[in-house]
């Protein structure tokens, strides 16, 4: 079998790496940035049955991290500031690709306009060197800068808000160590009316609850930990919820799933809805898909590539199981997946397409991800089965064969296989067809796709 990585003459890093640069990944337009909000909202909730109620309030205690233990020195102080500083993602907007870390001045573009995220490096006057552990922790806490403005929660601090303030301390001292970079802010070239400050006073009345994490004493130690990494640190609502009119997430379909708006990805749900989110995934499943980008159920690619590749694969075992753990105690919803009855149309649509789908999956498919889509585990995913390709939204498996992938090269998988763009080999009629085909066949529950959709999608930032 041909294996992609060998078309490749070095392989220091996946493709996706050195692509992704011009725009921040983490959240391209001002809505998703908003939309991180419904984590203040909602409070964390379960309705899995507490795994060991008997040791509730030490395990509460315990678990909003190990910060709980004191701290033997500066070193492990900044040993765990520098690894709480990977679960927060830090590194992703406020370091251009290939430039100094912590620098700043990473485009994060959006309908209204540019935000140039600021230099956090040690540097006394255009970094964060001057700063308190106090005025640090109200950032984090507030969402505030040091002389109280009001930041754009494009800066996740609705889901930051969780952070303990020992933690807080700790990615504080972590920066503080880092070299200083002597580079002033880009502004932010935001348009009227956007640019007004004052406008995030109604956003944030609407939005935004500040509150440190509180432990769930029905709940075990691992449980604890892997909300408080979801919901603080992680801020994965900021991608994975809905976003509404106002730019804020839907408080009550937190977790189920969202279109990442401009940069035209679909984050699934991560709820245990059986069809649409992970309900049918084992733990180890999701740790691997985690911690390695690849699994038997699916790889990581796109956004979800670069939080696995700047953040994920640095998490210990244990950190990321709990996080597997949480995720799989998220109530599920009937309202996640569409079961009326298809339209006349869309099956007529489907019948229609899928022939030409089936030929050309036969041709230029089945070699890595097998006749039935079964996949061949775990280089090349399964397409049988895979719920981030059936959503209602069909973006992901349309630019996955517009432009291909790479899974982000990580300590468990360094040497990741990839997947050819057919941009230039299919017309959009036949990537219709292909990605029609692979949403209906094996039992898989997706709608057909169109040529339109597929056209809209050629001219879509790689990430
Ligand atoms: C999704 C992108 C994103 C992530 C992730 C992110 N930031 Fe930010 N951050 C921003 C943006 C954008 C701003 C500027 C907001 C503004 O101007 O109102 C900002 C502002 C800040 C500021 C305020 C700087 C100043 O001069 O006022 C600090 C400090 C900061 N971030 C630290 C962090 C830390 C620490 C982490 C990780 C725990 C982090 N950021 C993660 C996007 C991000
Ligand atoms: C920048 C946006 C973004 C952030 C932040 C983000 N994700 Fe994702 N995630 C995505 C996208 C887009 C996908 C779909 C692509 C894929 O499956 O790799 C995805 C896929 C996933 C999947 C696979 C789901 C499936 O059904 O195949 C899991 C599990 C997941 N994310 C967990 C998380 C967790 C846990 C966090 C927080 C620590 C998180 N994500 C943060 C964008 C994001
Ligand atoms: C050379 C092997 C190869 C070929 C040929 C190939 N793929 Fe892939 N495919 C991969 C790999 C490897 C990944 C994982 C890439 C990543 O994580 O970014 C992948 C990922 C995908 C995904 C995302 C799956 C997930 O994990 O959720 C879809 C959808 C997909 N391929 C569809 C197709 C279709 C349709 C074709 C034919 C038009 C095709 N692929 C041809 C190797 C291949």
């Amino acid at each position: 079998m041909r294996k992609l990585r060998s078309l490749i003459p070095t392989m220091p890093l996946p493709a996706w790496v050195s692509t992704r640069a011009q725009t921040c990944a983490r959240s391209a337009t001002l809505a998703v940035a908003l939309c991180c909000a419904g984590t203040a909202l909602v409070h964390a909730q379960s309705g899995a049955p507490s795994a060991n109620s008997a040791d509730a309030a030490a395990a509460a205690a315990a678990a909003a991290s190990a910060n709980a233990r004191p701290v033997a020195s500066n070193a492990e102080l900044l040993v765990r500031g520098e690894y709480l500083a990977r679960a927060g993602d830090c590194i992703a907007c406020h370091t251009v690709p290939s430039q100094k870390m912590f620098g700043g001045g990473r485009p994060m573009e959006t309908p209204f306009g540019t935000l140039y995220t600021p230099n956090i490096s040690s540097d006394k006057q255009y970094g964060i060197g001057a700063w308190s552990a106090d005025a640090f922790y109200r950032m984090l806490h507030e969402g505030k800068s040091r002389d109280g403005t009001l930041l754009y929660p494009a800066m996740p601090f609705a889901s930051y808000t969780k952070v303990t303030r020992a933690d807080s301390d700790a990615i504080y001292a972590y920066l503080q160590s880092t070299p200083p970079v002597h580079q002033p802010n880009r502004p932010h070239t935001l348009r009227f009316p956007y640019n007004q400050r004052k406008l995030l006073l109604g956003w944030r009345a609407l939005f935004f609850r500040a509150g440190e994490f509180k432990p769930d004493p029905k709940q075990s130690v691992e449980w604890n930990r892997g909300a408080y990494l979801v919901e603080g640190l992680g801020h994965c609502t900021m991608c994975h919820t809905e976003i509404n009119a106002l730019g804020g997430n839907t408080a009550s379909k937190e977790f189920q799933g969202g279109l990442i708006p401009l940069q035209n990805w679909y984050a699934p749900s991560l709820t245990s809805n059986k069809e649409a989110g992970l309900g049918d995934w084992s733990i180890d499943d999701i740790v691997d898909l985690l911690h390695a980008g690849v699994s038997n159920r699916g790889a990581v690619y796109g956004p979800m590539a670069e939080v696995v590749y700047d953040s994920f694969q640095y998490l210990t075992e244990d950190d990321v199981r709990a996080v597997a753990v949480y995720l799989k105690s998220l109530p599920g919803h009937s309202s996640e997946v569409d079961t009326s009855p298809k339209s006349p149309f869309v099956t007529e649509e489907a019948n229609r397409l899928a022939p030409l789908g089936k030929k050309i999956y036969d041709a230029q498919c089945a070699e890595c991800h097998a006749a039935e889509g079964q996949g061949k585990l775990p280089n090349f995913p399964p397409l049988a089965n895979n719920q981030s390709i059936q959503m209602n939204s069909a973006v992901n498996p349309i630019r996955m064969v517009l432009n291909g992938g790479y899974a982000p090269g990580t300590k468990k998988n360094p040497m990741p296989y990839g997947m050819p763009p057919f941009a230039q080999l299919l017309s959009d009629e036949e990537v219709a067809a292909v990605v029609t085909y692979i949403r209906t066949a094996w039992g898989n529950h997706g709608a057909p796709v169109s040529e339109k959709e597929v056209n809209a999608l050629r001219s879509a930032p790689l990430f």
